[in-house]
C-alpha cells in the first residue's frame, strides 16, 4: 500500500521526480501492475492499450514508462523523436521471451497462408513479423476484422488465444507462451476464494487458464476490471490478475471490498521500478529504449492497424 504522503523522504523523493520531470518536459506512463507509489506519480496509468494510445500522442519530450521493456518498445515505435525511458533496463516479461524471434520465423514459414497477430507482450522484432497486433482489451475486435475463412497465427499467449478464439469465433493456431503470473491461477484457487466470499463477483485478465475464465463472471483487460468494478453495483470482488491492480481498485471505489483470486499473482519484472530510479532515469535519460530503424517501421505497421480498429 502506499504511503509516500506519510513518509517525509519519500516525499522530498517525489518533489524532485515532478521537478525533473518539469525541466525534462516528461510524461510518466504507469502500468497498473505498478507500485502503488509509482501509479501515484504517473501522468497516466491504466493498460497497454491506453498507455500506448498516450505514448502514441503526447506532446512531452521524454516519456518516462513505468512498466516493462515491450510496453517502452511499442512507445518507441509508436514515437520515434521521443527519448523513452525506461527506469530498470531488467524489467522484461516472460511471456515476451516465450516467443523468440527465429522460432516464430520458422513457424510462420510453415504457415505461410496464416495472419499473423501478435500480443503487445511480444519483442519489437516479433511484432516486425507480424501482420496485426492486439492487447488483451482488443484481441477479439481484431480477430473478428479478420475474414472468416482465413487462419490465424496468434502469439505468445495461448490462454489470450483460447479467449479470443472463443469469443470471436475464429480458427486460431495459438504459440505455446503463457504468462507465469496468470497461469499460476488454478481453478481450485478460484474455487476457495469463492467459498470465502460466496457473493463476491469474480473478474479474471484473459490471460488467466480457460478452466478459470469459465468460472469468471467478467472477463477483461486490467481497464476492463477496473471498470466494470467502478460502474458495478456489487459491494465484493475476487480479482484474478496481477496484484498491483488493488491500489486502483480501493483508491477508486473506497466502498467496495476486493479480495485477491491468488496471492501469488505478483510480477516481479514489474515491481523493478522504483522511485529512485525514476528520478535516476530523469536525471541522466537512461536508460534508453530505441528500436532499430528496419524493425520500427515493420512492426509500427501491426501497431497501426491494431490502433486504427480499437
Ligand atoms: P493489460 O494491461 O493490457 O490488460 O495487460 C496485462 C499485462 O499482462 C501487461 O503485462
Ligand atoms: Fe509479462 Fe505477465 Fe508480467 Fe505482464 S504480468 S509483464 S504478461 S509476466
Amino acid at each position: 500500500m502506499n504511503n509516500t504522503t506519510d513518509n517525509p523522504p519519500k516525499k522530498n523523493l517525489v518533489k524532485e521526480i515532478l521537478a525533473w520531470k518539469k525541466k525534462r518536459e516528461a510524461v510518466i506512463l504507469a502500468h497498473v501492475y505498478q507500485p502503488g507509489e509509482i501509479q501515484d506519480i504517473a501522468d497516466f496509468t491504466g493498460d497497454s492499450l491506453f498507455l500506448s494510445q498516450q505514448a502514441a500522442k503526447t506532446q512531452a519530450k521524454v516519456i518516462v514508462f513505468c512498466g516493462v521493456q515491450f510496453m517502452a518498445e511499442t512507445a518507441s515505435i509508436l514515437s520515434p523523436e521521443k527519448i523513452v525511458l525506461l527506469p530498470e533496463i531488467k524489467a522484461g516479461c516472460p511471456l515476451a521471451d516465450m516467443a523468440p524471434a527465429e522460432k516464430v520465423k520458422s513457424k510462420i514459414k510453415e504457415l505461410p497462408e496464416a495472419v499473423v497477430v501478435s500480443y503487445v507482450n511480444s519483442s519489437a522484432v516479433v511484432k516486425s513479423l507480424s501482420d496485426y497486433c492486439c492487447t488483451s482489451a482488443n484481441a477479439v475486435q481484431i480477430a473478428r476484422s479478420i475474414p472468416a475463412e482465413k487462419e490465424i497465427l496468434f502469439l505468445p499467449d495461448m490462454n489470450l488465444a483460447d479467449f479470443t478464439a472463443r469469443k470471436a469465433r475464429r480458427n486460431i493456431i495459438p504459440w505455446q507462451g503463457y504468462c507465469p503470473v496468470h497461469n499460476i491461477l488454478t481453478k481450485e484457487d478460484v474455487i476457495k476464494v469463492k467459498k470465502l466470499h460466496p457473493q463476491a463477483v469474480l473478474l479474471v485478465h484473459p490471460e488467466c487458464r480457460p478452466e478459470v475464465c469459465n468460472l469468471a463472471d467478467y472477463i477483461g483487460s486490467t481497464r476492463g476490471i477496473i471498470e466494470f468494478a467502478s460502474n458495478n453495483p456489487a459491494k465484493e470482488y475476487i480479482i484474478g490478475t496481477e496484484l498491483g491492480i488493488f491500489h486502483p481498485l480501493k483508491k477508486n471505489n473506497p466502498d467496495k471490498q476486493f479480495f485477491p483470486a491468488s496471492k501469488k499473482m505478483i510480477c516481479k519484472d514489474m515491481k523493478l521500478i522504483t522511485l529512485e530510479k525514476v528520478l535516476y532515469s530523469l536525471q541522466n535519460l537512461e536508460p534508453r529504449i530505441t528500436v532499430p530503424e528496419d524493425i520500427r517501421i515493420k512492426s509500427l505497421k501491426a501497431l497501426n492497424r491494431m490502433i486504427e480498429i480499437s
